[in-house]
């Protein structure tokens, strides 16, 4: 059984986070915090609001990884702070917003941009009448499972280096989604979203770095949604 004084027990976390008032540049500022070693990254940024600087400003919602609000940058790599246990971080860590998207106040982004081009793919079921029951091959349905997982944190969008490249690519998550529809079969809209999809900005655009695999906390492998879309797009030419 644990003893009151491990129970109690914390770890000194030094801090690099990124600070930036809306409309100045932002830099990184030290902290050194007190934290409970079992604690998440966000218990982190919690400590210095609570033993610091309440000012510090970050998002977070659900702390279970399914809102996908509080994806930030740890040590360069994109990660739900509500997910990425401090067990894993160095004694001195470094906290970033998201990259690609502008900085509204210290970790905290406008996901504007990111959400416009997940509507540009019109990422709504819609349905068709069916005439005979939809087919689905079993290695498509498993990349669908996983599309359907995202949590929209844009974790993939910020680690994409073609998006920082050229601002006007889709990007990972909407292509994701855009395949997870694609592929379905009952979809009214298929043939449009695909045409889109692999369109300009879609698809072809991207180069197969696989960042977006590597980050994603779902699970969701947008480049092999998109490799599918590529596949889908050279089958109805
Ligand atoms: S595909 Fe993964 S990393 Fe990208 S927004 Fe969805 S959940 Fe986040
Ligand atoms: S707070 Fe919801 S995913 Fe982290």
């Amino acid at each position: 059984m644990a003893t009151a004084q491990e129970t109690t027990a914390t770890r000194t976390l030094d801090l690099r986070v990124w600070r930036q008032e809306p409309g100045s540049e932002g830099q990184l500022v030290n902290y050194s915090v007190e934290v409970p070693p079992e604690g998440m990254v966000v218990d982190a940024l919690f400590a210095v609001q609570a033993q610091i600087d309440p000012t510090c400003a970050f998002r977070v919602s659900c702390r279970a990884g399914i809102c996908g609000s509080c994806a930030v940058r740890v040590d360069g790599r994109e990660r739900l702070a509500c997910q990425t246990p401090l067990s894993l971080v160095r004694d001195r860590v470094r906290i970033e917003p998201l990259r690609h998207l502008p900085v509204l106040r210290d970790l905290v982004v406008d996901l504007d941009p990111f959400f416009a081009k997940y509507g540009a793919i019109h990422p709504e079921f819609r349905p068709r009448p069916l005439v005979a029951p939809a087919r689905i091959t079993a290695a498509e349905r498993g990349l669908v499972e996983r599309a359907i997982n995202c949590i929209s944190c844009g974790a993939c969008y910020s680690a994409c280096d073609i998006v920082g490249l050229n601002p006007s690519f889709l990007g990972p998550a909407a292509l994701a989604r855009a395949w997870a529809l694609v592929a379905d079969e009952r979809d009214a809209d298929a043939d449009a979203r695909l045409h889109e999809a692999v369109g300009e900005n879609g698809a072809w655009r991207c180069h197969n770095l696989g960042n977006c695999a590597v980050v994603c906390p779902k699970g969701v492998a947008p480049l092999l949604a998109i490799q599918a879309l590529r596949r889908r797009a050279l089958w109805r030419s």
